[in-house]
């Protein structure tokens, strides 16, 4: 199956309210673009040819925060269940996934594509090789294009985010931009395999600390470090843990590891909840 053949047609709480209300002028791609449908007595034709039953429409108005594509009949949710539940979330703008009921993007205030576009405005891309160390749903190595960069290569420790990536119309740069290099790893141990010195940038998008201690480690931003060129800068999420005061210690225990490493100028940026630092110019 060719790549683009692996895209199909969308179907959220909104779209089936707006189809069984008599709309048919329908976004089928999360709100990237607007088709028009067919309606026959109880059924929704979509444009590639799959039918939708006004049953199956009727289950799906209430399920606010989930997506789902027809088969052979009948509607499945975009969800991969085995060790863990990973299930794409419709919002304002990209979809968010949630691992374990747990959002992997802000969602609140800001949708996560124009979060992950702060992010890297907050980084300062201008062109250059970016290191991307978590992939997701590839929003932040997108935005790295969008703001210039000549290439990215972009790190996902969990073949089930990239599963549900390939489904989600908001990710399609990951896969069919050439310009991004996607490699299926940890991202502790694939820093090793990098060229010293080979990035202008990286960001570092980890999920919080609490679920991926390691990624937070001394060890994890001297590898880091090593990859990036001399005045190469490093954009790093810390999230907003719970209380202000765990916010506070989690940042300075971020900044103290980073500057032990040779970090320098860390300067903490609330809207986009990181840091950002840069490795020093030999004198
Ligand atoms: C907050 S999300 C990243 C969001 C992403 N930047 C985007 O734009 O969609 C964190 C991601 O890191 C991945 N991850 C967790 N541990 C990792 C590791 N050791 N190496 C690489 N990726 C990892 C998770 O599977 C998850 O997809």
């Amino acid at each position: 199956m060719s790549r683009k053949g692996r895209w199909r047609p969308l179907l959220t709480s909104e779209v089936a309210r707006r189809i069984l209300e008599g709309g048919r002028r329908v976004s089928l791609d999360l709100g990237l673009s607007r088709v028009t449908v067919d309606v026959e007595a109880d059924r929704v034709v979509l444009p590639e040819g799959s039918v939708v039953r006004f049953a199956d429409l009727r289950r799906i108005a209430d399920r606010e925060n989930a997506v789902f594509f027809p088969e052979d009949d009948a509607l499945y949710m975009v969800a991969i269940s085995d060790e863990h539940f990973y299930k794409l979330v419709p919002t304002e703008g990209a979809p968010t996934l949630e691992v374990d009921g747990i959002r992997m993007h802000r969602t609140k205030e800001v949708t996560p594509d124009a979060d992950a576009r702060k992010k890297i405005m907050v980084l300062g891309v201008r062109g250059g090789r970016v290191l991307d160390t978590c992939a997701g749903l590839g929003y932040t190595a997108q935005a790295a294009l969008g703001w210039g960069a000549g290439l990215v290569v972009s790190v996902e420790l969990s073949p089930e985010v990239l599963r549900i990536a390939e489904v989600n119309p908001w990710s399609r740069g990951l896969f069919e931009d050439r310009r991004i290099h996607l490699l299926l790893g940890d991202a502790y141990i694939v820093l090793d395999a990098l060229p010293r010195g080979f990035f202008n940038y990286v960001v570092h998008d980890p999920p919080r600390l609490p679920l991926a201690g390691r990624l937070y480690s001394q060890e994890f931003y001297a590898k880091m470090f090593r990859v990036l060129r001399d005045g190469g800068r490093l954009f790093h999420y810390t999230g907003e843990p719970g209380s202000r005061r765990r916010g506070i210690d989690l940042r300075r225990g971020v900044a103290r590891r980073l500057g032990q490493i040779g970090f320098e100028n860390v300067i903490y940026h609330p809207e986009v909840r990181g840091v950002t630092c840069e490795k020093p110019r030999r004198r």
